[in-house]
């Protein structure tokens, strides 16, 4: 469905056309004043400057000229020259029979589907999954979700850090602690065993206990950098240990995704780039962009405009090793064999911000992508922090896990349920895991991507306010109006959404049809905080609306019936719009 503003202008437009002014001024806005309008136009302040002559009479002279529309039951002219208008309760009517019949709830689908590479995720293997982690797979699962609503084809890519030093620790205290596995010994020639040599226990243990021993014992850290070294040069016993550590932390990441409802196309790692690496360097070097300095081969990617300093980006370092640049490089070579994509969109803490504007720069200038086919985007996120104001921590100062974290929220929003009553404990529990779901990601998605912001949990699993407990308590609320209203009335014919008759189901209507340009809007800013803010509000007015109107006791059947239709119409919208953000509501709370 066309934008409701985009409806209204179009009338407008063509009435300062017709009144022989630019159709330009002619755009709508929604009212700053909604006690006096709903809609407004400026225009004619603008156009009194350009043609020289009142604006109040250029005003006039619009709304004569679009004359009676069955669009408004409002249109007039307020001193100076701006023109106010609201909508005919039928044409409301109207839009919102039509929303309820689309499944899309209005958004249109791009006329030019794109293909999108979304790379969001990005935890390492064999490192605990911790909250640093969280907020790039909820933003990216949103993008991606909504990118994917308006019919583009979407590629959501993991992109696990599978191949840096850390996979070399962890080789290197295996070693010392079990020397006699076949994968150390360089002459073994046989399979390897099937069956990983540790389960994901042992290497939560076994990585920090390898990373703390690096920072105290230079042979230990030699002899680790030397394993990654040998790893990636493809040591065959290496290799194969290297597998069990992907899989067996790989099969941990998957259950923890799934318990946040993220999920991802493509489980590429950063191994997974290293062979196109040698091609492209050699390109590089060969069409004169990468050149010596100091040992490393580096390609400038300053530009005459910064005011800062953009140092070269590294493409290999003296020892020939590859960066974490030359590896985000390579995906950009893998990916473009594999998709030949429109749009890569990244995902990655705000501090990563200057490794992407190496790597895109790079990326241009050394032909991986065309500049015109193809844009890179890089979607920086602040720091999630503890009630202290620093980054979140758990109480004895250590990274927290993500299960850990899931969990105590869970806990809280299980209390809720309870104390609210009617629930088994099974089904207590049942519904905490749905809506702490919609507490983490809706707490988080609230902000604005760059933003720090705070958790707290007692605030995001409040049932009222600003939080994802509020939002699904509202949807459960309308079910069991629904479902109230089905049992006393089973025979009852689905009726038509009636025009509006009072001042909140105006409003209510208004919001509904608004859902379209909130979509819009997050998609084209990439800002799930949009969304956010449009379902806070339809909530808001639902609430308010349900407030004023006794449904289950309305007398007269049609306009019963026209309300549980409109209120079924909000269902919908939040289901669609909560299912943007990541998340759904339970039958019951
Ligand atoms: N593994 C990286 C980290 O933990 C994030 C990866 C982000 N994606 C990328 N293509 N660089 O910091």
């Amino acid at each position: 469905m066309e934008k409701l503003t985009d409806q209204i202008s179009r009338v407008l437009m063509a009435g300062f056309e017709a009144a022989g002014m630019d159709s330009e001024l002619g755009r709508v806005t929604v009212s700053n004043r909604p006690d006096l309008c709903q809609y407004q136009c400026n225009g004619a302040m603008a156009a009194a400057k350009r043609y020289h002559k009142a604006p109040f009479v250029l005003a006039q002279q619009v709304v004569d000229a679009v004359g009676q529309n069955p669009m408004f039951s409002k249109l007039e002219v307020v001193r100076p020259g701006f023109i106010n208008l609201d909508l005919a309760p039928d044409f409301l009517a109207g839009q919102l029979n039509e929303l309820e019949s689309d499944p899309m709830r209005g958004v249109e689908r791009a006329e030019q589907p794109l293909t999108i590479v979304v790379d969001y995720g990005g935890p390492n293997v064999a490192k605990p999954l911790h909250v640093g982690h969280l907020r790039s797979a909820i933003i990216g699962e949103s993008i991606k979700r909504t990118c994917r609503f308006l019919g583009h084809k979407v590629i959501g890519d993991i992109h696990l850090g599978d191949w840096g030093l850390q996979m070399g620790q962890i080789i290197t205290e295996l070693h010392e602690r079990q020397p006699e596995l076949p994968y150390f010994d360089p002459d073994f020639q046989g399979e390897y065993p099937a069956e990983p040599p540790f389960a994901i226990s042992d290497l939560e243990e076994i990585y920090p206990a390898a990373s703390a021993r690096c920072k105290v014992d230079e042979d230990y850290r030699r002899a680790a950098q030397n394993a990654t070294w040998e790893l990636q040069s493809g040591r065959r016993g290496y290799r194969a240990l290297w597998r069990h550590i992907v899989n067996v932390s790989v099969a941990d990441l998957k259950a923890n995704y799934r318990r946040l409802d993220v999920d991802f196309d493509l489980w590429y790692g950063e191994s997974d780039a290293q062979p196109y690496i040698p091609a492209m360097v050699e390109m590089m070097q060969e069409k004169g962009y990468a050149y010596r300095s100091e040992g490393a081969l580096v390609v400038d990617v300053q530009e005459e405009d910064d005011t800062r300093e953009v140092p070269p980006c590294l493409i290999l370092k003296s020892d020939g090793a590859a960066q974490y640049e030359t590896t985000d490089l390579a995906t950009i070579v893998q990916r473009e064999a594999d998709f030949h994509p429109d749009r890569m969109i990244y995902l990655a803490d705000k501090r990563q911000e200057l490794h992407y504007v190496r790597v895109f720069r790079c990326a241009y200038k050394t032909g991986l992508v065309d500049r015109d086919k193809c844009s890179l985007e890089y979607v920086g996120f602040g720091t999630m922090n503890g009630k202290d104001g620093k980054p979140f921590k758990t109480r004895e100062g250590g990274v927290l896990r993500l299960e850990t974290l899931i969990g105590s929220v869970e806990d809280a929003v299980y209390q809720k349920v309870m104390d609210n009553g009617g629930s088994t404990p099974e089904e207590g529990r049942e519904i905490a895991r749905t809506v702490a779901v919609a507490a983490i990601k809706y707490g988080d998605l609230s902000n604005q991507p760059y933003k720090d912001y705070v958790f707290d949990i007692d605030r995001f699993t409040a049932f009222e306010g600003n939080t994802g407990p509020y939002i699904v308590y509202t949807m459960v609320r309308i079910k069991s109006i629904l479902n109230k209203y089905a049992a006393a009335y089973p025979d009852a014919a689905a009726g038509a959404i009636l025009p509006p008759a009072s001042r909140s189901e105006t409003d209510l209507a208004l919001t509904l049809c608004r859902f379209n340009e909130a979509v819009y809007e997050a998609y084209e800013q990439k800002a799930p905080n949009r969304l956010c803010r449009y379902l806070y509000d339809l909530t808001g007015s639902l609430n308010q609306f349900y407030a004023e109107h006794n449904i289950l006791r309305e007398p007269d059947a049609a306009r019963q019936a026209g309300y549980i239709a409109l209120i079924r119409l909000v269902l919908h919208v939040l289901e669609t719009g909560a299912g943007l953000l990541g998340f759904t509501a339970p039958e019951r709370m």
